[in-house]
Formats: structure tokens, C-alpha cells, sequence
């Protein structure tokens, strides 16, 4: 009788593919002497919208400068660990070559150029580019925000939201690979903050653009993005699906319940330390 083992050859499993964005163990220091980010390590995988959370000066802008190269422009340095795009490491490396990699940063507070207008400020987005497509791209851009066509004036008389959403197209400009956002929802009406997440979904699914999308705004930033992390002093101190975070009961409470700047630190939390495995 034949042994019931099956020996027939089968199909090696499906290996994961790299991250398109890797963040292992990083450190980053401003002025020498200032140590902002202790050993933090995230991944985003290509196509995905990741969450950064976390409350004021827990360093997630630090950790999208660190990405981008502009902590340079800061005084700041990646100190120790590395980060990876795309299979290379991109720590230390110039902010415009960066761009050149095909990663674009929206700064937070909409860094658009006050005194030029919507259209200069959406070419200004493809500096780096050589083809002639640039026309096409712009109408592209208008399609996904009609409402820039429309203000002709000088970009520093645009709304917030109008700000907010010219900022993202010259990042479109770029036809980066993937965008960092640095918290989109701010200063923005509820319903404005409804239509730039919609919009931030769409590029995302029509482009296939990977996004790290940073925010306060935890339920907008879980609404759209698959996967999230929750920092604080400078660590991520818990991470998950979007649906997880959503369903944990720290997140509702504190990032979720409008607790607003009553909350406390995550780290006090009972119930939080009792999950050791997040730490
Ligand atoms: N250029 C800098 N020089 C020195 N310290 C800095 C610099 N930029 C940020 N920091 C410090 O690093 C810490 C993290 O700041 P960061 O801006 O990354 O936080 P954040 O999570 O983005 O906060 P927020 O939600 O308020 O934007 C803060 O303590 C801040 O004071
Ligand atoms: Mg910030």
C-alpha cells in the first residue's frame, strides 16, 4: 500500500513582496542633541494608505521629514537604523533627489506659493520632469478639483480647502510613486475634510499612488487608509488594520471620542499596558 504522505511537488508559498516604504529602527536627532525619534520601525506596502497617528509633538512630522529628506533643511538626522524605498536606502540623501525617487511631500499647513497662482504653483510640482506631458497632467489635476480652474487669482486668496487641495495636485505633478500628507484635514470644515478623504481615496485607487498619510483626525485618516500606527514620544506604540484600531478601546477613547486635548498618555492606559505585545 502506498504511504498516505503526499510527496507530489507543490508550489512554493507566495513570497510576501517587499514594502515599497520600509522604516527600520530609526533615530532622528535635531541640533545635535535633541533625540525626537527613538527607534521607530513602520511599513507600507505599494498601492496601500497607511494612518500615522498620534497627538501633538509625538513626531509625526519628524518621522515624514525623516522620509523625505527635509530634515536636512531642519538642522535634524537620521542617527541610527535605516529607511528603505523600494529595496534602497533613501536616509541621508538629498530632499530633491528624493523627489527624483518618486516620493512627494504635502507639507502640513499647505505650503503652496501665496503670490503665484494655482496653475504656476501646479507646474512648479513637475520640476523634475522632462517629458511634455505636463499640460495633460494639469487637466488631470483640474478633473480631480475642479474648483482650482475655476480661482485664477493669486493661490494665497484661495480657501483653506482650495489650498488644501492645490497642495495635493502639485504633489500629483510629480507623478510620484508615493505621496507623505502631513495632516490634509487641518483647519478644514467637516465637509470639506469629507471631500479632500474622498478625493485622497480616489487618486489612490485610480493612480495606484501609495500614501502615508499623517493626522489628528483619526477617524477621516482610518476611513480611508487599510492599515494604521499610533505614535507617541517619538515610537509607534500600537499599529493595525483600520478596522482594529477603530475597534480597540484606547483608540475610541482617545483618538476616536473626541477627548480632544483632555487625553491622556496611551501609556497610562491600563488596559494598554496590560497588551504587552504591542509594546
Ligand atoms: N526643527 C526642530 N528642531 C528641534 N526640535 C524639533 C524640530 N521640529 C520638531 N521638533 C520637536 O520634535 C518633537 C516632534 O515634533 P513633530 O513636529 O514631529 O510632531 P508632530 O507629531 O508632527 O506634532 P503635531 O501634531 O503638533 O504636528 C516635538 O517635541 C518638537 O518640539
Ligand atoms: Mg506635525
Amino acid at each position: 500500500m502506498q504511504p498516505m504522505i503526499d510527496t507530489s511537488p507543490r508550489p512554493a508559498a507566495a513570497p510576501t513582496p517587499a514594502p515599497l516604504l520600509d522604516i527600520r529602527n530609526i533615530e532622528v536627532v535635531y541640533d545635535d542633541v535633541i533625540l525626537v525619534l527613538r527607534g521607530l520601525s513602520m511599513e507600507v506596502p505599494k498601492g496601500a494608505i497607511v494612518a500615522l497617528l498620534g497627538a501633538n509633538g509625538a513626531g509625526k512630522s519628524t518621522t515624514l521629514k525623516a522620509i523625505s529628506g527635509l530634515l536636512k533643511t531642519e538642522d535634524g538626522e537620521v542617527t541610527r537604523g535605516e529607511i528603505l524605498f523600494d529595496n534602497e536606502r533613501i536616509d541621508g540623501i538629498d530632499p530633491d533627489k528624493i523627489v527624483r525617487r518618486g516620493i512627494f511631500q504635502v507639507m502640513e499647513g499647505r505650503r503652496i506659493v501665496s503670490d503665484m497662482t494655482s496653475l504656476e504653483n501646479l507646474r512648479l510640482g513637475a520640476f523634475t520632469r522632462k517629458d511634455n506631458e505636463v499640460s495633460t497632467d494639469i487637466e488631470m489635476v483640474y478633473d480631480y478639483f475642479p474648483r482650482l480652474k475655476e480661482r485664477t487669482g493669486l493661490a494665497g486668496y484661495l480657501s483653506g480647502g482650495e489650498q488644501q487641495m492645490l497642495a495635493i495636485g502639485r504633489a500629483l505633478m510629480a507623478r510620484p510613486k508615493m505621496i507623505l500628507m502631513d495632516e490634509p484635514s487641518m483647519g478644514l470644515s467637516p465637509l470639506l475634510v469629507k471631500e479632500v478623504f474622498a478625493i485622497i481615496r480616489k487618486i489612490n485607487r485610480d493612480l495606484g499612488v501609495t500614501i502615508l498619510l499623517v493626522e489628528q483626525n483619526a477617524r477621516a485618516a482610518l476611513s480611508v487608509a487599510s492599515h494604521g500606527y499610533i505614535m507617541e514620544q517619538g515610537k509607534v506604540v500600537l499599529e493595525g488594520t483600520a478596522d482594529e484600531l477603530r475597534d480597540n478601546e484606547d483608540v475610541k477613547e482617545f483618538y476616536l471620542g473626541g477627548a480632544g486635548d483632555q487625553r491622556k498618555s496611551f501609556k497610562n492606559l491600563k488596559s494598554f499596558k496590560r497588551r504587552k505585545r504591542w509594546l
